[in-house]
This record gives C-alpha cells, structure tokens and sequence, in this order.
C-alpha cells in the first residue's frame, strides 16, 4: 500500500497518473481531500517516478504497517511499539533519518509531538543521526480516524523531502510577494544552482517577487511588465525595469539572457508561444523557469497544447505542480540543439 497527496482540485490528475505508472493500484479510500490511500507496491511506483516524475502526485510515502488508534495519548505508545518491532531493524545507523506525521483526525496530540516521540527512540535505539531538512530515510506516519499507516523509505523516493510534498519557507520581513516561495520552491525542486553574475530576464516580474529572489542569487535582472515594481527594486541599480509588456520588448531587440523565468498572468498557450518567440534571446547553455495559468475547463488539453508548443525551441526537463503552485504548474526548459 501507499499514500499519494495532491492539491485537492487536482487529484483527478494524480489519480490518472497512478494508475498510468501501476496500473494495479487500487484506490482503497480518500484519507482526506488530496489524500489517496492506495493499493499496489510503492516501491516499483517509486523507482519509475524518479526517473519520469509526474506533475501532479506531489509526494508519495509506502505503508507498511497498520496500527489502530483512537486519538487519545495511548496511540503513541502502540506506534512506539510498532516502530520497535518492525522498524528499527530497517533504519539504517549512519544515514540522517526523520519521522513526518500527518494527523486527518481528531486527536489530542499534534504531528511534532508524533515526530519528537519517535525520532527519540530511534535515535536512542540506533544511533542514526536526526535531520528534519535533509534526511535520507523518512519514516511517514498518517493517522486517519482509526488507523495510523506507517512506512519507512529513502527521500528521495517519495517525490518531496517534506510531509505531503508541503513545503514552507520563512517569510522574510523585505518579502514583496507570495510568489516568491514559487521561485524558491522551483529551484530547490529542479536542483538549480544559479552562478553569480548570470543574466536574468523576468517576464511578468511586478511586484517583484521572483526579481527579487534573482537578485538574492546574485543576478542582473531585466523585469519586463506594464505594472510597478516595489520600491526597493526601483532604488536597486541591477535591476532594470522595461514598463511595457513581454510582446513590446521583443520588437525592441531584446539582449540574450541565461535565465528566462515567466510568471505572466496569461494563458498557458499564449505564454508558451511568447516563450518560443524568446528562445533565440537565450544562451544556449541557458535556462527557463515558467509557470503555465491553468484554465478551469479542459486542463489537460491546455498542457499537452503547451508541451507541443514549447517542444518547437525547448527540451522540458521538469514539469511539477509545486507546494506553491495553485491553479498553474511550474515547469523547467532548456534550449533545444537544433534551436537557432
Ligand atoms: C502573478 S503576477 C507576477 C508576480 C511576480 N512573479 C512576483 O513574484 O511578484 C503576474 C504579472 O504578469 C503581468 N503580465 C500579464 N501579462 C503580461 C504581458 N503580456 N507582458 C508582461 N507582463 C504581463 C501582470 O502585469 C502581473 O504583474
């Protein structure tokens, strides 16, 4: 058994790109909205999703044990027991652990109180180091209304570092927007190191969010959008602001980046298409970072007409529905070699 989480709106999607990846899974119940729990061998499930991720399955986690529970304190000595029995013969000793509960039930205890219990006896019990933001094994423990479902795997197979794929970001008090935490998120994901110095072009940048982020890495950015920029942005002398739209620019010679990122409010088709009237304006060593505005009706349709739009200039190397990431998905591109 597994549990696979998706934003609620698009579990449909998810659910279709299970039964793509095993077709043998069945889905046994609904933990809560976005919350599948499912049938079939997550193991398999995650070896192929390593290596072709889906978009929207945000996180999965294995379930390996099942353990009655009635959300009173007594539950978390029968996970402790259980962890004792089944688990500890499995934690590997030198490898950084943590424990991610999520609770879908009425419960006196709260996910840290889960997570410090049993992050102490394994500790205790096997010497392995403890590492809530970089750990190599995770043990995923979700309780529902009477079961908890436990499962131990490698991070890396489960689609996200986090519990549920749900990551946070501080904010910070110079924070101009939200969406921020898009671009963040993204290039953590993507596992994109930006050198310094890089030029950058951000299509749709105001407030200045993503601009922002840009410069945090050290790059030069020219944000592109008929809206203001925050104020701290207008004082910055590396950044350059083009009041106009993405279309206007490119009839104005636009330089050559070795970043594009596009966060237009616009439809997915349309930004696709202005993105391969910009590939010529990237280095070909550079790269895109775009989100794609889903529309409401005939979602899929909207991406598959993206990708073959894109596919003209661009190689997609990612394509996730993000923490972050509402009605859109966030994708990555490089150029492809034959693009001049
Ligand atoms: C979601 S906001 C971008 C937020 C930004 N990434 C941030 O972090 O602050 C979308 C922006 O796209 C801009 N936009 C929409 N159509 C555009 C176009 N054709 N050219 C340039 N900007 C456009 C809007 O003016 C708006 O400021």
């Amino acid at each position: 058994m597994l549990i696979l989480t998706a934003v609620p709106d698009f579990i449909d999607f998810a659910r279709d790109e299970l039964r793509r990846a095993a077709f043998d899974a069945q889905i046994l119940a609904e933990l809560e909205p976005g919350v599948l729990l499912a049938g079939g061998d997550f193991f398999p499930l995650a070896q192929q999703w390593q290596t072709q991720p889906p978009i929207f399955a945000r996180h999965i986690c294995p379930v390996q044990e099942t353990v009655p529970v009635a959300g009173t304190n007594s539950d978390l000595a029968r996970l402790t027991q259980c962890i004792t029995r089944q688990f500890l013969d499995l934690i590997e000793p030198e490898w950084p652990f943590s424990v991610q509960a999520r609770i879908f039930a009425n419960a006196v205890y709260k996910p840290f109180d889960i997570n410090s219990a049993l992050a102490d006896v394994i500790q205790s019990r096997t010497g392995a180091p403890l590492d809530v933001r970089q750990p190599v094994q995770i043990l995923s423990v979700v309780i529902s209304s009477q079961t908890a479902y436990l499962g131990l795997s490698l991070a890396e197979q489960n689609l996200s570092d986090w519990a549920g794929g749900v990551r946070r970001f501080a904010r910070e008090p110079e924070q101009i927007s939200r969406a921020e935490f898009k671009l963040l998120e993204a290039l953590e994901q993507f596992k994109i190191n930006l050198p310094p110095r890089g030029t950058a072009l951000d299509l749709g940048a105001a407030p200045g969010g993503w601009t922002r982020v840009l410069r945090q890495k050290e790059q030069y950015v020219t944000a592109v959008d008929p809206a203001q920029l925050h104020s701290t942005l207008q004082a910055d002398k590396s950044v350059r602001h083009l009041q106009m739209t993405a279309e206007e620019y490119l009839t104005q010679y636009p330089d050559t980046f070795d970043l594009i990122v596009n966060d237009m409010r616009l439809d997915a088709r349309d930004s696709s298409r202005l993105m391969v009237e910009y590939a010529p304006y990237l280095y070909p060593h550079g790269l895109v970072i775009m989100t794609l505005k889903l529309p409401k009706e005939k979602r899929r349709t909207a991406i598959d007409h993206s990708f073959n739009i894109l596919k003209q200039a661009y190689n997609l190397q990612n394509a996730r529905q993000l923490f972050h990431n509402r009605s859109e998905i966030t994708i990555h591109l490089t150029k492809t070699e034959n693009f001049s």
